[in-house]
């Protein structure tokens, strides 16, 4: 049966390492989602010390525990310490999914999220067995547009007030990679 599977599944590119997520790095993730760079366009449960990460931390790993979705650190290879994270927020088998990523500004411009990408990409179409992988960002958000693209993703339109968060309707842009698309790249 295809699927997220028991043990958490690791993924190695050529410059990163993609793994669990533990309490182990609540300083980071304190870091990565205080980092007004990193909030402009990106919606995150409010810190206000790297012990709040502690919610993060329990929200991914029940996502995991419950398969419904998936998070990776992003860490460089051979190093603990996380730079990012990127995973599938909701997916449902032989359908499709949400893709999200973030990564520390000081990391940024060196194709490392493009990398991280493709790795998790392959693992939705070969593992989860998706159709289908969408990616909802919020106008303005160049930098994300441009890596999809990147990827492969096609961008499908404007959804107005698609998405909800603390009470408010946002518009997104909707980018989505099908499997018929990595056939005829
Ligand atoms: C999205 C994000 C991960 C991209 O990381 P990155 O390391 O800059 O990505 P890359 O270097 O692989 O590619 C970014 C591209 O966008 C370009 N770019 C960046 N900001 C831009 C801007 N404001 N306008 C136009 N182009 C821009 C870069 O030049 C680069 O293009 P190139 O590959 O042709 O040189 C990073 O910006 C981030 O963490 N943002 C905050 C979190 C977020 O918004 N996540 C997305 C939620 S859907």
């Amino acid at each position: 049966m295809p699927g997220l599977p028991e043990i958490f599944p690791e993924l190695h590119t050529q410059r990163l390492d993609l793994i669990e997520i533990t309490t182990q790095h609540l300083q980071d993730l304190y870091h990565l989602f205080t980092n007004p760079q990193v909030t402009e366009f990106y919606q995150v449960i409010p810190l206000q010390e790297p012990g709040d990460a502690q919610k993060i931390v329990g929200m991914l790993s029940q996502r995991f525990k419950d398969k419904t979705g998936i998070r990776w650190g992003i860490a460089p290879k051979g190093e603990s310490h996380l730079i990012g994270t990127i995973g599938y927020n909701t997916f449902t088998r032989g359908h499709r999914s949400t893709i999200a990523f973030a990564l520390l500004p000081e990391y940024w411009g060196k194709g490392y999220i493009t990398e991280a990408i493709a790795a998790i990409v392959q693992f939705g179409f070969d593992v989860l067995k998706v159709n289908r992988i969408e990616a909802e960002v919020l106008p303005g958000n160049m930098a994300s547009e441009i890596v999809l693209r990147k990827n492969g993703f096609h961008h499908e339109g404007l959804l107005r007030q698609w998405m909800l968060w603390d009470d408010t309707h946002y518009d997104i842009n909707m980018y989505a990679l099908l499997k018929d698309d990595m056939n005829h790249k």
